[in-house]
């Protein structure tokens, strides 16, 4: 099985939890956009959701497959939220972030109450932090952000895009993706980042995911946290 076809296994799977009349928080990248095509086919075949997404991108695609999609403000409790990510390690730990919308993720993930995971089985690691972590930061602060981060040994890096321009997320902040592996304490590593100033949200999501769906040779896995 390729990767492209194990996200497409585990996104169909995942859109078939999905039950008529739900809140669905709609993830962002590859694997998420997966799921919204195959949650995008069942609303045309008459499922009944409404749905939250976590970036511009996925709205987008979202709303030109039908999906009847909301705000936080009209939708603020969901069901469901589903949504990819970078490394998964014991426990459901995650860094995420790697298509920069770790803000709006979690923020969408933290309106949920069960939040899935869907991935392939490349993204299962024993330890956290080989996965560059993502650190979204506010542009006026990135100076005084980018020495504090490097005073903590993570080694950080600012986002561009491969022309060279400023990578900006949709909530026009810049990205310093830290080198830090490996990670031996997340809730730590979670805690000294989330202290420095200028630092608006992190890629380490621990506590959120309940069940990750993760495809391989043999099928989807169902791995609990
Ligand atoms: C975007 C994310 C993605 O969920 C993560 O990067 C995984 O992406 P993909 O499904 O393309 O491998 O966190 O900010």
């Amino acid at each position: 099985m390729t990767q492209d076809e194990a996200k497409a296994l585990v996104g169909e799977r995942a859109a078939a939890l999905v039950e008529d009349g739900m809140a669905v928080g709609l993830g962002t990248g590859t694997t998420s956009v997966m799921f919204i095509k195959a949650l995008g086919a069942r609303v045309q075949g008459g499922l009944s959701v409404r749905c939250v997404a976590s970036s511009d991108a996925s709205d987008k695609l979202a709303r030109s497959l039908g999906i009847d999609m909301r705000t936080l403000a009209e939708l603020p409790e969901l069901d469901l939220y589903i949504d990819g990510a970078d490394e998964i390690a014991a426990g459901l730990a995650l860094i995420k972030g790697g298509g920069g919308a770790l803000l709006r993720e979690k923020i969408v993930a933290s309106a949920a109450k069960s939040f899935i995971v869907v991935a392939d089985a490349t993204k299962l690691v024993a330890h956290l932090g080989k996965f560059p972590l993502p650190v979204e930061v506010i542009q006026m602060a990135l100076p005084l952000v980018e020495r504090k981060l490097d005073a903590l040994g993570l080694r950080p890096t600012l986002r561009l895009h491969k022309d060279g321009s400023l990578y900006l997320t949709d909530e026009g902040n810049v990205i310093l993706d830290c080198a830090c592996e490996p990670i031996t304490d997340p809730a730590r590593t979670a805690a000294d980042i989330r202290a420095v100033v200028g630092v608006v949200e992190h890629g380490l999501f621990l506590g959120m995911a309940s069940l990750a769906l993760i495809a391989g040779e043999d099928g989807v896995a169902e791995h609990r946290a």
